[in-house]
């Protein structure tokens, strides 16, 4: 599956870079992939970016399929900026970056926005996102998600979590779980209510497979 293959790649390569302690998690990585894909989502607001793990692998696996889509990210660390050009290559050019969310233009509209930042106010979001918009937490972030269930009063949430360790070549410890994400249907269609359902019932097996694992 060329989203997971991609997914793996991209933690691989982070893993090696300078600044890598607060890179995504594989698993984080492969669950957007599959998000993007299932959901063929165009446009992606990203709130802290990092170093780019999330944007480099969302880039290099919607290029490889052929579905480009318009991606935007916050940014306000000096380190996390100066590294960005070098470490996300041909794929730099195609990101817009603001320092924060107050600065992104009004007049877009997301089909997916991920938070993996520390933006404290995120009241702006509710008027950039599409009608049928997805957000993805990525790890815990539980200040976060409750302002956005707060905004988002239609909205269905579930977390995703991993049933396997992180991988030995990664900048976290071998003996944690492979993370998990926080992931919220705005509005949710029927595609979407299906897909809740979906991923609630894989995360509780996930759940019940970590006790014997
Ligand atoms: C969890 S990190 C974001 C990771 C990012 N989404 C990625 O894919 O690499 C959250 C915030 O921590 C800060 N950060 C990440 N790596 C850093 C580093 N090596 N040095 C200083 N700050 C860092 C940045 O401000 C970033 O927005």
């Amino acid at each position: 599956m060329k989203k997971d293959v991609i997914a793996i790649a991209t933690y691989k390569y982070f893993s090696g870079l300078e600044g890598n302690q607060h890179i995504a998690s594989e698993f984080a990585l492969k669950k957007l992939n599959e998000i993007i894909h299932n959901f063929k989502v165009k446009s992606i607001l990203e709130l802290g970016l990092g170093i780019g793990s999330i944007s480099y692998s969302v880039l290099e696996f919607s290029s490889k399929i052929n579905n480009p889509v318009k991606y935007i990210g916050t940014e306000s660390n000096d380190f996390c900026l100066s590294v960005l050009p070098n470490y996300l290559k041909l794929h730099f050019n195609k990101i817009r970056i603001f320092e924060k969310l107050d600065d992104v233009p009004a007049t877009q509209k997301f089909d997916l926005v991920i938070i993996d930042g520390k933006e404290e106010n995120l009241i702006k979001l509710k008027n950039l996102m599409s009608e049928k918009g997805i957000i993805v937490i990525e790890g815990d972030r539980l200040p976060q998600l409750e302002m956005i269930k707060e905004i988002f009063t239609k909205s269905l949430y579930t977390r995703v979590v991993s049933n396997y360790r992180s991988p030995n070549y990664g900048p976290f410890p071998s003996n944690d779980w492979c993370g998990g994400i926080q992931l919220v249907f705005i509005n949710p269609d029927w595609q979407q209510k299906m897909s809740f359902i979906k991923y609630k019932i894989y995360t509780a097996i996930n759940y019940r497979l970590r006790t014997v694992n």
